[in-house]
């Protein structure tokens, strides 16, 4: 059993490679209608009126960071935990990350953390990072940032069709920055990426991400750029993809619902409740005796993987960043999240054999350890 899989043989794969097929019989490789449908499907579907696509997720929150011209090295807030790409925007972007700390409860950035950083350092915007497709205080963040007029990027590379009742993640904020990796909720079959907003136009951001061209005016540069945008066939792939994301996000719920029946039954496991509007990019658990029970599934062909071992705050790249004063991030929660962090094989093409073998893993797991 491998940890993710697509499934190449089902009625919206055959639709994914009918479209593919008229993109290579079309000749049009970058860009054309065929991205500009997508984009309108993705506004449509996200409630955005505006969509600019780019070529992955790190692009995409790059673009959103550069796009507010903030001054050189301003200090910009981001969720502690998160995968490196969130931190790795910020400093690509010349600024420097400060992390906020963790809810242990649902893994998400806190709104006490958040605002203690506002009110101590000189934060210019803050990414926020919808971890794991599970809903967080996004609200209650947007209206911090809104009461100290600081802009809020959403990093949604993991909450594609995560809804707080009907408004989408990546609305709440300035931006919203999607990456469309194919393990994503929304995969392309390669790398993807797009920007997000309600209250932004993103004409500099489409410009930024194709050399810094102004739409009809290929012959002069005026502003800098980077060559960031989505593949024609990608962007047919995510539209039959975008079409079923809906099914797909069901059926995460659903295994989602499995797991958690089981666990919930241990009392040395740390398992999220069952929330209906989570859209399961992972299944995260948390335990002390992580490393036994890594080995104990794995013996049962039972892959796992931890998302993240090391938290960006200690990651050398951002430790050498720093200047010898600097005062360094102190994340408890963050620190002891990556410690315990397991996430179970979760994915829409898991079979309900997978799903069984799963459960009676984790059944046979808790017998033993309680
Ligand atoms: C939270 C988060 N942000 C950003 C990214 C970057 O996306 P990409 O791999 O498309 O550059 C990822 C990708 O895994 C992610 O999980």
């Amino acid at each position: 059993m491998k940890f993710f899989s697509y499934n190449p043989s089902t009625p919206v794969s055959e639709k994914v490679f009918t479209e593919i097929q008229r993109v290579i019989n079309s000749g049009q490789f970058i860009g054309g209608l065929d991205v500009l449908k997508f984009e309108e499907a993705f506004g449509d579907y996200t409630g955005s009126s505006e969509v600019a696509t780019c070529g992955n997720g790190l692009d995409a929150l790059m673009l959103c960071i550069n796009d507010l011209d903030l001054p050189e090295k301003s200090k910009i807030a981001v969720s502690g935990h998160t995968f490196f790409a969130s931190w790795l925007a910020v400093l690509n972007s010349g600024h420097m990350p400060v992390g906020v700390d963790t809810n242990l409860g649902n893994l998400q950035m806190s709104t006490l953390a958040l605002e203690e950083t506002i009110r101590k350092e000189e934060i210019k915007a803050v990414v926020y990072v919808h971890m794991h497709g599970i809903m967080g205080d996004i609200q209650l963040i947007a209206d911090i940032c809104k009461s100290f007029s600081i802009p809020l990027i959403e990093d949604c590379a993991q909450a594609h069709g995560l809804r707080l009742e009907t408004k989408h993640a990546g609305t709440f904020g300035d931006y919203g920055a999607f990456s469309f990796y194919p393990t994503k909720n929304l995969p392309a079959l390669g790398d993807g990426g797009a920007v997000i907003s309600l209250r932004k136009k993103l004409d500099s951001v489409r410009t930024r991400s194709n050399y810094g061209w102004f739409p009809g005016d290929r012959d002069v540069n005026r502003v800098n750029g980077i060559n960031s945008r989505l593949d024609t066939i990608q962007a047919v792939i995510l539209k039959v993809h975008l079409e079923n994301l809906d099914a797909f996000n069901l059926r995460r719920t659903q295994i989602a619902e499995k797991y958690s029946e089981v666990l919930q039954k241990s009392i040395h496991i740390d398992c999220l409740s069952k929330e209906t509007q989570n859209v399961w990019h992972h299944f995260p658990i948390r335990l002390n005796k992580r490393d036994l029970f890594r080995k104990y599934l794995s013996a049962r062909n039972i892959p796992t993987q931890i998302h993240y071992p090391i938290p960006c705050h200690l990651q050398p790249a951002y430790l050498n960043t720093l200047t010898p004063n600097s005062k360094m991030n102190h994340l408890p929660n963050t620190e002891l999240i990556s410690k315990t962090i397991v996430s179970l094989p979760l994915h829409p093409w898991l079979t309900d054999d997978e799903v069984e073998l799963v459960t009676l893993g984790l059944k046979e797991w808790i017998q033993l350890n309680g």
